[in-house]
């Protein structure tokens, strides 16, 4: 199948917008994508046919809720190459998804265990597990990274001890783009016995997730970076993890049976979801997710890598415009810095010309502190980007650095 960016384009209605009159160009992608008409379809005629909640109803809508809502998870479990159906749990998004494995895994740490992450973490990938050791009085170690944005796997190879509990690693950085080598990375955890969490919040929105090719014991993410609704996401833990993982919250749907005085669990997935879920957020992740797997996944890498390449060559062409992150395998994230202008102005400035990008610190300031900056201009690639629209970003870029000088 060969790849037609205008066949893509034509399938997001929000990419027809005007701002101030001018086309929009909506490079802030790694914060949020658009979403197909296939998405929002699946959303209206869910609400428009069967809306009801799932599980509980004696009732036809009921019936066909609970068979799309369930059906949304079979959707999840197949795309992911899950083991089990029940690996599937649905939260609301990446952050939700690591506070359950992070919970839990306060409940088991004691002084003594570590637990790693690296510095290229965004926060929830980093504070979810921070807290969780102080809570047990355990280490948290940070893996390094180079000049470049790159995790240094060396280093990460020597901090690896018995003592590691837990490894959480970004399948791929939101501030710089670096793409971790996570199949690696997770073997040498395994070896030492530690559990592997990845934060796939950046890392599905552009790559065929197999769990099993990884070998990770959890994989998070959420659908609105893959092109589908807000709200919603999942945690893929492997089953006989999950299936002794403390519970998260407590309410209907989790419990088997239930007293004034106590109460059991049920069983997988639903001990891991407690309360009516996002029905509709479920139907339209996997829309989304059908949607992304009928793409040709080498035709989309080779475009995102085309529009990387072309935006890297013309910002080194610009005078006082530094890259930040540099890694040699890289998603379609270009965040840099500008001599005279704050990032703030800078996206301030473009928004004025109609391009949409994102400023400040990314969710990752410990990062940006390591840096030394107080924050990046970050362009992010979709798979409807075209070379044109980053032509047009350089085009206003070079007004930008007009209005500052
Ligand atoms: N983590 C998202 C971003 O990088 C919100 O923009």
């Amino acid at each position: 199948m060969s790849f037609d960016v205008q066949a893509i384009r034509q399938q997001f209605p929000i990419l027809g917008r005007e701002i101030d009159g001018q086309p929009l160009v909506y490079l802030d992608n790694a914060a949020t994508t658009q979403k197909p008409q296939a998405v929002i379809d699946a959303l209206v005629d869910y609400y428009s046919t069967c809306n009801s909640n799932v599980h509980r109803g004696a009732h036809r809508l009921a019936d066909e809720a609970t068979m799309r809502f369930e059906g949304a998870r079979d959707t999840l479990a197949h795309y992911l190459n899950a083991y089990h159906r029940e690996e599937v749990i649905w939260t609301s998004g990446t952050t939700e998804s690591l506070n359950v494995i992070a919970h839990g895994l306060a409940q088991q740490l004691k002084a003594g265990d570590e637990v790693m992450v690296t510095e290229m973490e965004h926060h929830a990938n980093l504070v979810t597990w921070q807290q969780a050791c102080k809570k047990a009085g355990a280490t948290l170690k940070v893996v390094p990274i180079n000049e470049l944005g790159e995790l240094d796997v060396e280093q990460y190879k020597a901090m690896l001890s018995d003592s590691t509990k837990l490894v959480a690693i970004p399948h791929v950085s939101n501030a710089l783009g670096s793409i971790n080598p996570i199949v690696e990375l997770t073997k040498l955890a395994k070896e030492k016995g530690a559990l592997v969490s990845i934060d796939g919040a950046q890392g599905a929105a552009h790559f065929k997730i197999d769990v099993r090719e990884i070998g990770c014991d959890f994989y998070s993410f959420s659908a609105h970076k893959l092109y589908g609704p807000t709200g919603v996401g999942i945690l893929w833990g492997k089953k006989e993890v999950l299936e002794n993982w403390p519970v998260w919250q407590t309410g209907g749907e989790m419990i088997s049976e239930v007293s004034y005085q106590d109460a059991t669990w049920n069983v997988l997935p639903y001990r891991l979801e407690a309360g009516t879920p996002n029905i509709a957020g479920a139907i339209g992740m996997a829309a989304a997710v059908s949607w992304f797997a009928q793409l040709d996944y080498d035709a989309v890498q080779a475009h995102e890598k085309a529009l990387l390449a072309h935006a890297t060559k013309l910002a080194e062409g610009i005078e006082g415009l530094t890259i930040i992150g540099q890694a040699k395998n890289k998603t379609g994230v270009l965040s840099f810095i500008m001599e005279g202008g704050h990032p703030a102005d800078i996206g301030f400035l473009l928004d004025r010309q109609g391009i949409a990008i994102r400023t400040g610190h990314h969710c990752a300031e410990p990062l940006m502190n390591k840096l030394e900056v107080p924050g990046t201009a970050r362009a992010s690639f979709a798979i409807y980007n075209t070379i044109e629209e980053v032509d047009r970003l350089f085009e206003a870029l070079a007004k930008v650095r007009m209005m500052l000088d």
